[in-house]
């Protein structure tokens, strides 16, 4: 028999399950990997363990549907220049590349898993990750391996930026070739950085196509510095997000929401790069679906931190506290192409992964009313306790 943990005396329980509102008095049994039952703490069968959570706010793990995990060295420097007036420009990637193809197996290893199990003990129990360090094809295959030892979905990035010292007509054909081939034992999806200064709209649309005929998903980055055809293009594709939707015209918040592209805000970045936020909240106005995610990564955006974002977004960005704590949970399992997975990843559903949190406060508004404090009192993944 699998044994059963019951957590019960939840102050308020968020399921995300449609429909539901946040419960309160409420408690749930985990067996194994997944939910058993969810109920009142009155009704609450009996388990091999009960675990009393006092009146704390109960919510599913985060689901970061953007990071790039896989790269070596800081760009401090190029942060603290910023600070002082100077822009964000993707040139800045060139040296993580440098960095990453400067450090060994072990080092890369080692640094993903120190910012896994960072995100981690901050509630983040599922976590997309991309290559876009390495940009030719050993590293980036390597990259793949060494993202799929720790990440629920790994995605080609190999079209992040044109390396240093090769044409841009020639990389496109390694990109959409050998290096492609060479990753896809690792990778569920392709995504491009649609942008001036990294791939224009042909270019985005030939790498996006070559993944869809190599069987993989859609995902793009998009609009982050300038207005540009990146959301049209995704939409356009049926990718399964577009992320940073910094410079939206009204026709792309239109197209966004008759679409099924989930628009993936980070307001990390934004706030790291200081560029104005993306306008999430006319995105949900109009009807479209918004994830969150951290966007970690050394130049644009160096935070695991979820909690951080959502506060973000509440306290800076127009969104409710519910709204943002969705999105950054369901909305990100969405931006992953999960809505009709049985592991109902981003939810706390009967039959679906015991992925979830619990909080050291008795509601999901202090996310945002006491921002910065750390609030992760217990996660519980794929049903083991996180030590934290
Ligand atoms: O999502 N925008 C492009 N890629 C990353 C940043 C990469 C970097 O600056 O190193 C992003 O923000």
């Amino acid at each position: 028999m699998t044994a059963t943990i019951l957590i019960t005396d939840i102050g308020e329980l968020t399921t995300n399950l449609p429909g539901a509102p946040r419960a309160t008095d409420a408690a749930l049994v985990i067996e194994g990997a997944r939910i058993a039952w969810i109920g009142s703490a009155g009704d609450a069968p009996a388990a091999d363990t009960a675990i009393s959570v006092g009146g704390a706010a109960v919510l599913p793990g985060w689901v970061d549907a953007h990071t790039h995990l896989v790269f070596a060295g800081d760009r401090s420097a190029e942060f603290e220049a910023r600070m002082a007036g100077r822009p964000y420009a993707a040139s800045g990637i060139a040296a993580t590349v440098r960095a990453t193809r400067g450090a060994s197996e072990a080092e890369l290893r080692a640094n993903l898993r120190r910012l896994r199990g960072e995100a981690l003990r901050q509630g983040t129990t599922f976590h997309e990750t991309k290559t876009g360090y390495g940009l030719d094809v050993g590293a980036e295959a390597q990259a793949a391996r060494l993202a799929a030892e720790s990440a629920d979905v790994v995605t080609f990035l190999g079209a992040h930026v044109v390396p240093e010292g090769i044409d841009p007509r020639a990389y496109l054909d390694l990109v959409t070739g050998p290096m492609l081939q060479a990753v896809l034992p690792w990778v569920q999806f392709i995504d491009v950085f649609c942008e001036r200064g990294a791939f224009d709209v042909e270019q985005s649309r030939e790498v996006l196509e070559a993944g869809r005929r190599a069987g993989l998903g859609l995902r793009v980055h998009g609009n982050q510095l300038g207005h540009g055809g990146g959301v049209a293009l995704a939409v356009e594709l049926g990718a399964a997000s577009v992320d940073h939707c910094n410079a939206l015209t009204s026709a792309d918040i239109d197209a966004l929401a008759a679409s099924r592209t989930v628009a993936t805000v980070l307001p990390a970045c934004d706030v790291s790069t200081r560029q104005p936020f993306a306008p999430a909240r006319a995105l949900i106005d109009a009807g479209a679906t918004v994830a969150i995610a951290s966007n970690c990564n050394p130049g644009s955006s160096y935070t695991t931190s979820l909690p951080f974002c959502v506060a973000t977004a509440v306290l800076q960005m127009g969104m409710t506290v519910e709204e943002a704590v969705w999105s950054a949970t369901r909305g990100g399992a969405l931006a992953l192409g999960l809505s009709d997975s049985p592991d109902a990843v981003g939810m706390i559903a009967v039959g679906g992964r015991a992925d979830l949190q619990v909080l050291a406060a008795p509601a999901a508004s202090h996310l945002a009313y006491r921002p910065g404090v750390p609030l992760t009192a217990a996660v519980w993944r794929d049903g083991e306790r996180v030590p934290l």
